[in-house]
């Protein structure tokens, strides 16, 4: 039987329409290439605006001793040391230039008293770095990336799953298949090259910042195409995400509202963070309420930093696990989280540099933040580990299939900083965007659709249909139970193996998920897609987390609380083995050459 398909050609194709794929597309295009941007979702609706307090760049505005040798030493300290130190030296070095670039196209982010672009503080920056808009950044930056984008005559598609890469007879990605969400219509974009830039994998954990997009499915796209997926134990929890009421558990509070000068207590009214600063960082944080206080005061005036930080800027990965600590010692709030309270501010001030923050309480649960504290806790926030590339051409192992953004790996290691991602998706996106097109203008012949390959995609959408058994909510419930419960924030042996195992389990239901109706408007059937993605995904964190068998940074095992002199030296890689098993493997890091290693040897001094 033949099957009928809608058919688009562009030299570059670009799966994912958030900021990286945004800023991919707006260079391709800048190079006088044809570029389609395909969306799961609308136009601009993209995690990107959650990350609500800034993007990182070392432009100097506000405490002027910043470079971009600091910046890529706390990307790389923050990471600890398992960051691709290329990627750190490109991001450090070319976000300045995006941001003021992202001026150019329109962003209105906040100024300083002089009229520079303001920057304000972030766990382990050492300078205030981050550019922002009050704490709706991301938002902006999209906004303003889309409204370039149309501009520079970029095909959108939105509302489109794609659920298999094509690929030509040497082995290069050469399109995808999918089809429309609304009348599940199957469709294929055919081009020289492919980029990814579908962002995370959230919605595998129960409680997270992501929304339903984030299922993981540029890795598991790549990594059933042949690239390999690197360091997937790192998840990010970010230490505060709403905790009350239940139906928003999980949204995400800015680590802005730190940035201005939030302070952390338990429900004893301790201000616990001062406990819990590891020692190797200890002497670059207040170690008194009343330093600390003077750091605010200077935010408050404007002033560049004369004393130490506070200890809540402490790095992400740090603070989540001080509050997952209290909580569990029974000090935590009444709905299990941590007190942020920045009411001790003036009220018009919080307003106007934290309105969603303000918003977002008041409208979700009641409460006035410029009065009352905040209750925070932990919530999946972002993968730091995801697809295996070049990080100069951002070109993964399959020829022509590219990665950038969230989806890709390489620039934040172990524990990626605050702001970091914002930056990220500008400098990767854009080398994203460079990359393809140098491939695509080197493609010889017209990429077309192999028949083979697309019976087999459509062969695989349609068999949730055959089948008579359990629907997919089910299976996304208990998944979710399994990477909430054995595979968060603290991890043990015990929890890991019972996690890997429970996922192989997991993954013969996924095999065999049954969907009733048809292919028009199925919210079941598209669960089912994404399933096969979650699932994927999941298997190579677990296994990942198991593997590590020590702690750094975003992943904690209780049973191995020091960091390991072997695994210091490794990037962990997950590929599709030839009998289509899941592979583990380890790769040593790429060595950083002597001047950037002195970087590091002059703090010593
Ligand atoms: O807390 C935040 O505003 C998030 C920023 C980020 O994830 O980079």
């Amino acid at each position: 039987m033949s099957v009928s398909y809608e058919t688009h050609t562009h030299d570059v194709l670009v799966i994912g329409a958030g900021g990286a794929g945004l800023r991919a597309a707006i260079e391709v295009s800048a190079q006088g290439l044809s570029v389609a941007l395909v969306c799961k979702s609308l136009l601009g609706k993209a995690h990107t605006v959650m990350a609500e307090g800034g993007a990182a760049a070392a432009l100097g505005n506000v405490d002027p001793q910043d470079g971009w040798q600091p910046h890529f030493k706390d990307t790389m300290r923050g990471g600890k040391f398992l960051n691709n130190w290329r990627s750190a030296e490109l991001h450090a070095k070319q976000a300045p230039d995006r941001i003021r670039e992202l001026e150019l196209w329109g962003a209105v982010f906040d100024r300083t008293k002089d009229g520079k672009i303001s920057q304000r503080a972030f766990g382990g920056h050492t300078y205030k770095r981050l550019a922002h808009v009050g704490d709706r950044t991301g938002l902006e930056m999209i906004r303003t990336l889309q409204d370039k984008g149309i501009h520079s005559g970029i095909d959108v598609f939105m509302e489109c799953t794609v659920s298999h890469i094509l690929k030509d007879d040497e082995g290069r990605a050469t399109g995808a298949f999918g089809y429309w969400r609304e009348s599940g219509r199957f469709v294929t974009f055919n081009a020289k090259a492919v980029i990814l830039a579908t962002g995370g994998t959230g919605k595998a954990w129960k409680v997270t910042s992501n929304s339903w997009e984030y299922t993981g499915d540029g890795q598991s796209l790549a990594y059933e195409a042949g690239a390999e997926l690197q360091d997937m134990e790192f998840i990010q929890f970010h230490p505060t995400g709403m905790v009350w009421p239940p139906g928003v558990r999980g949204i995400l509070v800015t680590e802005g509202v730190r940035g201005e000068g939030g302070i952390l207590r338990n429900s004893e009214g301790e201000r616990f963070m001062f406990k819990y600063l590891p020692e190797s960082t200890r002497h670059m944080f207040a170690d008194t309420e009343a330093e600390a206080k003077q750091w605010v005061d200077e935010v408050l005036a404007g002033k560049p930093a004369t004393v130490r930080r506070p200890p809540e800027l402490s790095t992400r990965d740090n603070v989540a696990l001080a509050i997952y600590a209290e909580v569990k010692a029974g000090r935590g709030t009444p709905h299990g989280g941590a007190f942020l309270d920045i009411s001790y501010q003036d009220s018009e001030r919080i307003k106007r540099k934290l309105p969603s923050m303000y918003h977002q309480f008041k409208e979700l649960a009641d409460v006035d933040i410029t009065k009352t504290p905040m209750e925070v806790g932990p919530t999946m926030h972002y993968t730091m580990g995801g697809i295996r590339v070049n990080p100069e051409t951002q070109m993964t192992a399959v020829p022509g299939l590219f990665a950038c953004g969230e989806v890709a790996a390489g620039l934040h290691g172990a524990n990626r900083l605050g702001g970091n991602s914002l930056s990220d998706l500008l400098v990767f996106g854009r080398l994203a965007g460079l990359g393809a097109v140098e491939f695509a203008k080197q493609y010889e012949g017209n990429p077309t659709p192999n028949e083979g390959q697309v019976k087999a995609a459509v062969d695989a959408l349609m068999a949730p249909f055959e089948r008579t058994g359990e629907g997919p909510y089910e299976i996304h419930r208990d998944l979710q139970d399994i990477m909430q419960n054995k595979v968060g924030i603290v991890r043990t042996e015990d929890d890991l193996k019972s996690a890997v195992a429970e996922l192989d389990a997991l993954q013969k239901r996924v095999d065999n998920v049954s969907v009733e109706g048809s292919i028009q408007f199925n919210p079941g059937w598209h669960l089912a897609q994404d399933l096969k993605n979650m699932v994927t995904v999941s298997k190579a964190v677990a296994k990942c987390a198991l593997e590590r068998r020590e702690s750094r940074g975003g992943h904690t095992r209780l049973d191995f609380p020091d960091y390991s002199e072997q695994l210091s030296k490794v990037n962990a890689l997950i590929r599709k083995g030839a009998d289509g098993q899941m592979e583990y493997s380890q790769a040593p890091l790429p060595e950083m050459p002597e001047e950037l290693k002195k970087l590091f040897e002059e703090d010593k001094k």
